[in-house]
């Protein structure tokens, strides 16, 4: 987005690319420094408020089953933070307050088509998007539009299982035609799908907690919606591609992954350190199709025919999908190597496919220096999660990312209100962590094109509702509520804008 002629940009304070100085470090003038939101978890004007012609979501069914422990506190997204109302005086303040030069939000599959399939998008809820992304462009942030982030259309999952049935694929392909159709003018860039990983085994796996918690769930239904997934995504790309030709599109088409590094119990055990790798053979699973169009082999080893398999033609499909990957980066897992005799002592998880113990504790294990635990069962972060992660990615291939989301979950934040002011240090010292990856990276010459922030408002924390926050700016939940801007906002601007050392 170039910026607005000398006048309006005194007028709205426009931010030029290339502005943004971290630590010293003039980074490049296309970097990306954006926060991000989801459409289910702060628009509202969805289920009992629906507005615009809104169809039914997986989410919205989920949360209104009441009394089954769902959401906490039976909350559901009904109003959420009312986004749908408050976009035009929230995005300003957005700008304003992260110093960001993009807005990164998802669209919701059911405004443009409340059923799900269909050849013409519903035009208030196209309609509702366009204006967002121009409100964003006005305000001098450029926006990432993301077509899915979890919350698929109630009717597909009732006609034929949704993202278990292959249907998915095509009827995500249709979608995704009909919104780059809609906003390709608008959107900068573009991104397919939000964490496939998280929502299949969330949703479609074994003990699921999150929409639409299918019963009788395991894990090979898990990796058939995580398989379907993978597939949609490169028809999204595809369609992407061939727009972008008939400059129907513009910009970089992307996919939003998330993954818990491991880190080895025992760093001198050379064990350990294997079973750390396979451990990242699993957990960033969309490497190899996206860089190669199959599994890894680690995968394909442990999990055998458990693991589908990519037709000649979809692994062409499949291959290169992307112009680049938002890593989701939040936690860490302590790895080690197990043999029978000491698989007493794994106090964590043992991993189904190795003998190795998974734990997600914050003990401290052989001195490895880790960050400060965070308050919710997001319980532990490796010093270096994002650089870990990233690395993982270069070397296997992947030729160009950002960090896709990162932020800290408080749950008892009311307590750090002062006044006006909400006092979030804590988020500081995670945020000062997330600097100082991020240098770590840049220095490495790792091919970063950007950072999001999460979540640029507290939100609908899914089936945790409104108990965890992990906004920069504080809201609380419902109509005409007041916004405002935390320390930790104030300390992500002045740490991007050059004005303090991280
Ligand atoms: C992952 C998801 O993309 C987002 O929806 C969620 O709120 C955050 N991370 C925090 O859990």
């Amino acid at each position: 987005l170039g910026c607005a002629p000398a006048l309006i940009l005194l007028k709205l304070g426009c931010l030029a690319r290339g502005a943004y100085v971290l630590d010293g470090r003039t980074l490049p003038d296309d970097f990306i420094f954006s926060c991000g939101t989801s459409a289910y978890q702060i628009e509202g004007a969805t289920g009992s408020q629906a507005e615009g012609g809104k169809g039914t979501s997986i989410w919205d069914t989920f949360a209104h089953e009441k009394g089954l422990g769902h959401i906490a506190n039976d909350e559901t997204g009904d109003i959420a933070v009312d986004f749908y109302h408050t976009y035009p005086r929230d995005l300003p303040l957005f700008r304003q307050a992260l110093g960001v030069n993009q807005f990164d939000f998802t669209v919701a599959w059911t405004r443009i088509l409340p059923n799900g399939t269909g050849t013409t998008a519903n035009p208030a809820g196209l309609n509702f998007y366009r204006d967002v992304i121009m409100t964003a462009h006005r305000n001098g942030m450029t926006a990432a539009c993301t077509i899915y982030h979890w919350d698929l259309p109630q009717a597909l999952q009732d006609k034929y299982g949704g993202w278990l049935n292959k249907q998915v694929v095509s009827d995500f392909r249709n979608y995704a035609e009909i919104i780059m159709d809609g906003l390709g003018d608008l959107c900068d860039d573009w991104l397919s799908m939000n964490e496939p990983r998280t929502f299949c085994q969330e949703g479609y796996g074994a003990d699921p907690v999150s929409a639409p918690a299918i019963p009788n769930g395991t894990f090979k239904t898990e990796i058939t919606c995580r398989h379907n997934a993978m597939l949609a995504h490169a028809e999204a790309h595809e369609v992407f591609v061939e727009k972008k030709k008939q400059g129907k599109v513009k910009g970089k088409f992307g996919i939003k992954i998330d993954g818990g590094p491991g880190v080895p119990m025992d760093p001198t055990s050379a064990a350990d350190v294997a079973a750390v790798d396979r451990h990242h053979a699993f957990e960033f699973w969309e490497v190899s199709p996206l860089v190669n169009g199959t599994y890894n082999p680690t995968m394909r080893t442990a999990l055998g025919s458990l693991l589908p398999s990519f037709t000649a033609e979809e692994t062409k499909k499949v291959a290169g999908s992307y112009d680049f990957v938002a890593f989701d980066a939040y936690t860490s897992t302590w790895i080690a190597a197990l043999n029978a005799s000491d698989a007493a002592a794994c106090t964590g998880e043992q991993s189904d496919f190795w003998p190795e113990c998974v734990e997600d504790s914050e003990t401290d294990h052989a001195g490895y220096l880790i960050g400060k635990p965070t308050e919710s069962d997001w319980n532990f972060r490796a010093n270096d999660t994002i650089y870990v992660g990233l690395r993982y990615m270069h070397e296997n291939g992947i030729k160009a990312f950002t960090v896709g989301e990162n932020g800290m979950a408080v749950i008892k934040e009311a307590s750090l209100h002062l006044g006006e002011r909400v006092v979030d240090a804590d988020r500081v010292d995670w945020y000062r962590s997330t600097f100082k990856n991020i240098n770590w990276v840049l220095d490495a010459g790792l091919p970063l094109i950007g950072a999001s922030f999460w979540s640029c408002i507290d939100n609908l924390e899914w089936s945790s509702g409104f108990t965890i926050k992990f906004g920069l700016v504080d809201t609380k939940p419902g109509y005409n509520q007041t916004r405002t801007s935390k320390m930790s906002a104030n300390y992500v601007k002045a740490v991007m804008t050059g004005e303090l050392d991280s």
